[in-house]
């Protein structure tokens, strides 16, 4: 039996959580939740967006399973999920994006995997406007390559982070059988940075003889993806590039609406849904569990139970291709969250 942490987090996310209890426990999954708080709710509740207790267990079980929150609006509040990824060393963002029955999109053989460095790059937000507090000029600290009116905004790579994101895809491809790696970056212009997350990567391909590797620039990559999205695996890349291709890809398998995601670090990671708390439809039984249940897969697939991770994917793609007990973001006549759960339980074999 594996403990995990369980965030239901805001807006629906108490709704597809009980939707997802309910799967894993009739998957008789070997799965016991240890169920706390973030976000809105617990800062009503106890004071803190993220409290102590929950940060606890997530020290204790290493892995956790969170829905939505809500990023309250006012100054003041640091993102849940950023704070998170943050104290535990999250540093690979992975998000895999698979074209499934019933899910309308443009392409119908996507089977990509986007592995996002989460820790430098742009993110690091060090960043110089031309009246800043910072008392050398832009002048000096560029060397005079930028003028003093100038705003500026320092791109961090180091070759320890891009070998252990490089590391971190190879061994995802290994572990799950996949075919190919591509490393994307534009190291044509940004010679250093770029070229140092290349070449720590292909370092790292040089441990893995049996997976291929290629490198594609980054811009002629989002052609080649719109073009032919088929030729790709397993994309690894550094924060920003890895932010703007999340969403490229996920919209070659029609959104992120059902879209799984984990954040992981050494021996800890954290698997969530990728939208958000949808406060619009929140209480009102009609939220998609999908994203939540298929990110529930991948953290049954990381704690080595295959089988029944294999067991609600093929549940999953039953009801989709069967299309009658779908949430209405699927389909306008579709059903609740409850009747959706109920489809997804009684296809399971
Ligand atoms: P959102 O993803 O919550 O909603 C966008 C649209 O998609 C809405 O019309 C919503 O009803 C729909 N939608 C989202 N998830 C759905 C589901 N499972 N089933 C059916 N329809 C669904 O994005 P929005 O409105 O920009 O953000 C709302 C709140 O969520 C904000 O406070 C934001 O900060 C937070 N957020 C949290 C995230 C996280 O915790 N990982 C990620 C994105 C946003």
């Amino acid at each position: 039996m594996h403990l995990v942490t369980l965030i239901p987090g805001d807006g629906i996310g108490p709704e597809i959580t009980e939707s997802v209890k309910e799967i894993l426990s009739s998957a008789k999954a070997p799965v016991e939740f240890e169920e706390v708080q973030a976000g809105e709710g617990a800062l009503e509740s106890e004071g803190e967006l993220l409290p102590l207790k929950t940060l606890q267990s997530l020290e204790k079980t290493k892995v956790g399973l969170k829905g939505p929150i809500t990023t309250p609006i006012g100054k003041g509040f640091r993102s849940v999920n950023v704070s998170l990824r943050q104290i535990f060393n999250l540093y690979a963002c992975v998000r895999p994006y698979r074209s499934m029955p019933g899910i309308a999109s443009r392409y119908e053989n996507v089977d990509i995997v986007v592995v996002r460095e989460n820790t430098e790059d742009l993110y690091k937000g060090v960043e110089f406007a031309p009246n800043s507090k910072e008392t050398r000029t832009i002048s000096e600290l560029t060397g005079g390559a930028v003028s003093e009116d100038a705003a500026i905004s320092i791109k961090a790579i180091t070759a320890h982070a891009s070998e252990r994101i490089g590391r971190f895809a190879f061994e995802y491809a290994k572990k799950h059988g996949r075919k190919k790696v591509t490393a994307t970056a534009k190291a044509n212009i940004m010679k250093f940075t770029d070229g140092l997350f290349y070449d720590s990567v292909r370092k790292v391909a040089e441990e893995y003889p049996e997976i291929p590797y290629n490198e594609v620039l980054v811009d002629a990559l989002c052609m080649k993806l719109v073009q032919a999205p088929e030729n790709f695996d397993v994309l690894v890349m550094s924060n920003l590039y890895g932010d703007l291709l999340s969403d490229l890809v996920a919209g070659l398998v029609g959104g992120l609406g059902v879209a799984p995601g984990a954040n992981i670090g050494d021996g800890m990671a954290i698997f969530e849904a990728t939208h958000g708390s949808a406060p619009d439809i929140a209480g009102k039984n009609l939220a998609n569990p999908l994203g939540l249940l298929l990110s529930a897969v991948m953290m049954l697939e990381y704690l080595g139970e295959m089988d029944v991770a294999r067991r609600i994917t093929k549940a999953v793609e039953t009801v989709l291709a069967d299309g009658r007990y779908v949430t209405k973001d699927l389909c306008p006549e579709g059903v609740t969250t409850s009747e959706m759960t109920k489809a997804i339980i009684k296809a399971l074999d």
